[in-house]
């Protein structure tokens, strides 16, 4: 089939690469002339496992092309995804939809022939619905310009994969033709036995926020029993495996520590309540702001903590903070928590280093306050504390007796009770985990 991608960020890139990848003659869309130039160059506009290779063989096959011309969009597709971003309003906690209702209106009117257009970008409920007149309004083709949605689940860090496996698919339609025509979009998906959930715009828009919420409300309830383990010298890691083992309940992101950033889940959850309100449910979603406010707290506790590490005081000490990113395997920054944590501790008075395999040249534009240190080596020298903030694996492969040359004072907040911690408390560091006590350090 012809299928144009309409934003080719994370979720926009990744989903070109596999439908190509997929079979299908991709035109990828994008109004950041650098990122169509780069991935026309074939060179990934992030750092994501997989994709520049799948970029490569798209490229190569001559089913996979990228502009920036909307018209060249509509003449060439059956199928339009729309995957641009729906971030949070500035000053407000609901969605901005500036950018969706500007690419169809960018489309719509070089739309001559019957077409679908499929949004996949994550929207309150009732968005569709209003881009689905504002299409049939403005495509000369009129109604057979049809709206449907797709919702994405994919994972930064796992994107490729999630996107040629996923565990499920959900298509919001309105009637058996738009069906039919993702039923063949996702013919090789659909082969591997993917469940296949077809229902309404509105279900489908809601399936996508539901999810995140339900997700974010399992790591902030972690999060609150690990304030609760702390004031009493109980032990979240062994409570979480122990609740987890309860099949109702899932020992899968009940991980405590920082709490969850990034692109998705912070402004999801705010823009579910927002819509709520304005729905006038909103005391329905109250919880939300709960789950919001407890994930917050968590990067509020990780600097009194840090504070406490050090005795009292930030001004003068040299703190490394290890990782930048909102999770592991992805250069994204958007919202992280470590980084959140890191430029609190800067105002405070420290002299911040910080260090991440993957994220260091999106933190140093963004913040140029902050020292981007290329080695972990050199961004630990001379430390009096370590902060291991994003669970990268290369943390949790070094040596703590090593590490221990390196810093001034072998200080260590896990603040993701991820590193092994019996090891560098045997290696002499004194450490502070989140929701559960260390070992002493050996003397
Ligand atoms: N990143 C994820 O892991 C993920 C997962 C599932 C769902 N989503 C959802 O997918 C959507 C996109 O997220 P993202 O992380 O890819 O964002 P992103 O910021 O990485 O990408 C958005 C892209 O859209 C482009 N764009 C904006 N307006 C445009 C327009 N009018 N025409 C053409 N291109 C335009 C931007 O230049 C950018 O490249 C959001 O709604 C997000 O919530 C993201």
């Amino acid at each position: 089939m012809r299928i144009t991608v309409i934003g080719t960020g994370y979720l926009g890139a990744v989903h070109a690469v596999c439908m190509a990848q997929a079979g299908h003659e991709v035109l990828g869309l994008d109004m950041d002339a650098a990122k169509i130039d780069a991935l026309s160059a074939g060179r990934a506009p992030f750092f994501e496992p997989g994709l520049p290779e799948l970029l490569g063989e798209g490229l190569d096959s001559g089913r996979l092309s990228f502009t920036t011309d909307p018209a060249e969009a509509a003449a060439f597709g059956e199928v339009h995804f729309l995957c641009v971003g729906t971030p949070q309003q500035p000053g407000s906690n609901a969605a901005d939809l500036r950018y969706l209702h500007a690419a169809v209106e960018a489309l719509a009117p070089h739309l001559h022939r019957p077409c679908l257009v499929v949004g996949k970008s994550t929207v309150p409920v009732g968005t569709a619905a209003v881009l689905a007149a504002k299409l049939a309004e403005l495509a000369p083709v009129g109604a057979e310009a049809e709206l449907a949605w797709n919702p994405e689940f994919l994972r930064e860090g796992f994107a490729v994969e999630d996107t040629l496996r996923p565990d499920r698919l959900v298509v919001g339609v309105t009637g058996e033709h738009a069906e039919a025509v993702l039923r063949e979009v996702y013919a090789p998906v659909l082969a591997l036995g993917t469940p296949w959930i077809s229902t309404d715009l509105a279900t489908a828009e809601l399936v996508k926020t539901a999810a995140n919420s339900f997700l974010a409300t399992k790591i902030s309830f972690i999060n609150a029993m690990a304030e609760i383990c702390d004031a009493t010298g109980a032990n979240v890691t062994t409570l979480a495996d122990a609740i987890g083992h309860d099949a109702r309940i899932g020992r899968r992101f009940l991980d405590a520590g920082l709490g969850f950033g990034g692109g998705c889940l912070p402004k999801d959850i705010r823009a579910f309540h927002a819509r709520a309100q304005e729905l006038g449910v909103g005391s329905a979603l109250d919880f939300l702001s709960h789950v919001d406010t407890i994930n917050l707290r968590q990067r509020t506790r990780t600097v009194e903590a840090a504070r406490e590490l050090l005795g009292g005081e930030f001004a003068g000490r040299r703190v490394t903070v290890l990782g930048v990113t909102f999770k592991p395997d992805s250069d994204d920054i958007r919202d992280s928590p470590s980084l959140h944590v890191a430029r609190m501790i800067a105002a405070e008075g420290a002299e911040v280093r910080v260090h991440d395999p993957e994220g260091l040249a999106n933190a140093k534009s963004a913040h140029p306050e902050l020292e981007c240190v290329e080695s972990v080596e050199d961004a630990c020298a001379g430390a009096d504390l370590l902060l291991h903030l994003t669970p990268w694996r290369q943390y949790r492969e070094l040596d703590p007796a090593e590490v221990a040359t390196w810093v001034r004072a072998p200080r260590l907040l896990d603040g993701r009770n991820a590193l092994d911690a019996p090891r560098w408390a045997a290696a002499g560091w004194t450490l502070r985990l989140l929701g559960k006590p260390a070992p002493a350090p050996a003397s």
